[in-house]
């Protein structure tokens, strides 16, 4: 166990973001968002398509800089451009995302081991070849895909398979922190059960904190210890996963519950 600077990972405070558009308004996509995730937590953003979620995931990466509003990541202010530079190497390791579209994301040219060994690569984790080969079928097998993979491109593989390579590429990194923006929305309702039981173990075995973004509640519900939940910018409800489902308190939140699908096992 590292020593950590306090008990939150990640502290967003008053978080603000808007979109400036030429000759419109501006969009305020994030409107004064805050919340903690503690080391090792699995916390959930739900909401839906348009409620600023994606955008609060680009503010923790720092892909964009937020209108107003402080995040603090172990300990690091990383909406301070110097602070930024001067823990670069820490941030890009130990901050991993996974999108939910890895037909984008993942480099369609390059083979499934370069697409795992590319961050590993780029901070010099390994010392030889062979040290790197052996580690990326290692994390390709704890994905659930098996050493034939290793060679293959992304075009050659299912919506699934690519979803584990983009999971085998972001815990290869052994990150302290995973962001996980709708890693399985486009994956069919069997299949993301069984990415979400892959998630569990392998947080189990990584030690890591994830925020885990959807936008329904059904493989939050599985998955996340607290949950906050956003509408148009804002977070309207947060709290313990149980507890929310127990008694959510906002109508939103209760709507969001209501349209979870019922599961397939009560079908004929
Ligand atoms: N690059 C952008 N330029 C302008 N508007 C954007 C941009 N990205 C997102 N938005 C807008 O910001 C709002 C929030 O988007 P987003 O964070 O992607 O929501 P979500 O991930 O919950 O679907 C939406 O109204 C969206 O259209
Ligand atoms: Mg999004």
């Amino acid at each position: 166990m590292s020593i950590h600077m306090g008990e939150n990972i990640l502290e967003v405070n008053n978080l603000s973001h808007s979109f400036h558009r030429s000759g419109k308004d501006n969009i305020r996509a994030v409107n004064d968002v805050s919340f903690n995730i503690k080391y090792n937590e699995i916390f959930g953003l739900a909401g839906e398509s348009g409620s600023g979620k994606s955008t609060v995931a680009r503010c923790i990466m720092n892909i964009i800089r937020p209108s107003t509003g402080r995040i603090m990541y172990d300990g690091i202010n990383i909406t301070d451009k110097k602070e930024i530079k001067s823990h670069k190497k820490k941030l890009q390791c130990e901050r991993q995302i996974i999108f939910q579209d890895s037909t984008s994301s993942l480099n369609r040219h390059m083979k499934v081991a370069d697409i795992i060994a590319e961050p590993l690569r780029i901070n010099n984790i390994f010392g030889s070849g062979k040290e790197e080969r052996h580690y990326v079928i290692e994390m390709l097998e704890e994905a659930g895909l098996n050493e034939s993979y290793a060679d293959r491109k992304p075009y050659e593989l299912s919506g699934g398979e690519r979803q584990r390579v983009a999971i085998a590429r972001a815990f290869g990194m052994k990150p302290k922190l995973l962001i996980a923006d709708e890693p399985f929305a486009s994956l069919d309702a069997g299949i993301q059960m069984q990415m979400v039981e892959l998630f569990l173990h392998l947080k189990n075995e990584h030690d890591c904190a994830i925020l885990f973004i959807a936008h329904d509640l059904l493989m939050i519900r599985f998955l996340c210890d607290k949950v906050a939940v956003m509408n148009d910018g804002k977070i309207v409800e947060c709290g313990n996963t149980a507890e929310i489902f127990n008694a959510p308190s906002h109508p939103y939140t209760k709507k969001l519950i209501d349209a979870i699908p019922i599961p397939e096992v009560a079908e004929k």
